[in-house]
């Protein structure tokens, strides 16, 4: 008999856009449905783990037996995270967060008549902090994974961001492809790491994030026993 592979962890997961708000009714965002890091959630509780997931605005019911946060931009999915991530075995970073925030939110409703004569209109933009490089900067932090999503020159990119964010693994998915990725169900990916190079065909969400979450645990150590 043997335990399941995540027995005991505790582990943390992001998901979904951020929203940053312009205005009361408006707001910068990126395309995410969340259904990449549901789905991991989901096969990290099944294999026996304390899942806590961290999620922007999604239309997605959540994983049974997930504890479940729900958060708006950037800056408090930064917060929530850092609440969460203490004492835990596995960072997973699946959000499509903002990297900019407009600098300033009005506080009521932008209007055109104030620019009529204008044909162009200019917001400025301040960097939000980067969630996931910031948990794997802490003295003690767990095993970090994060996912690059490129268009291009998608494994030296998604290798690149794993040294530079620090992280011990990185999972590279093409957006530009059809059918995989964004709202897509399905997904192929590539997992990076310091001597790792894994490719997943294209299977449905839910199966790769299944054999990924194998993937980690056995790279973190969890499955020796
Ligand atoms: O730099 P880029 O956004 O492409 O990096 C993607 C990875 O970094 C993802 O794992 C994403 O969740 C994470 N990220 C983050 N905080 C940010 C930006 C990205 O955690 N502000």
């Amino acid at each position: 008999f043997a335990p399941p592979l995540l027995a005991g962890k505790r582990v943390v997961i992001t998901a979904g856009p951020t929203r940053e708000a312009l205005d009361p009714v408006r707001y910068l965002s990126n395309h995410s449905s969340g259904k990449m890091g549901f789905a991991l959630a989901e096969a990290a509780r099944l294999a026996g783990a304390e899942v806590v997931l961290i999620t922007g605005p999604v239309a997605l019911e959540s994983p049974k037996g997930v504890r479940r946060v729900d958060v708006t931009s950037a800056q408090s999915m930064y917060e929530a995270v850092h609440r969460e991530v203490a004492g835990s075995d596995l960072f997973i970073a699946c959000a499509a967060v903002a990297d900019y925030r407009p600098a300033e939110v009005q506080p009521h409703k932008i209007k055109k008549d104030a620019s009529l004569e204008q044909d162009s209109m200019q917001i400025t933009l301040v960097r939000n902090p980067d969630i996931v490089a910031s948990v794997a900067a802490l003295a003690d932090k767990p095993f970090v994974v994060g996912f690059a999503a490129e268009t291009r020159d998608l494994l030296s990119y998604a290798d690149d961001k794993r040294r530079r964010k620090g992280l011990d693994l990185v999972v590279a998915n093409d957006v530009a492809a059809t059918g995989i990725g964004f709202n897509s169900d399905e997904n192929a990916v590539t997992v990076l790491g310091e001597n790792l190079e894994q490719a997943f065909t294209q299977a449905s969400k839910s199966i790769v994030a299944g054999s990924l979450i194998e993937l980690f645990a056995q790279q973190m150590g969890a499955g020796e026993r």
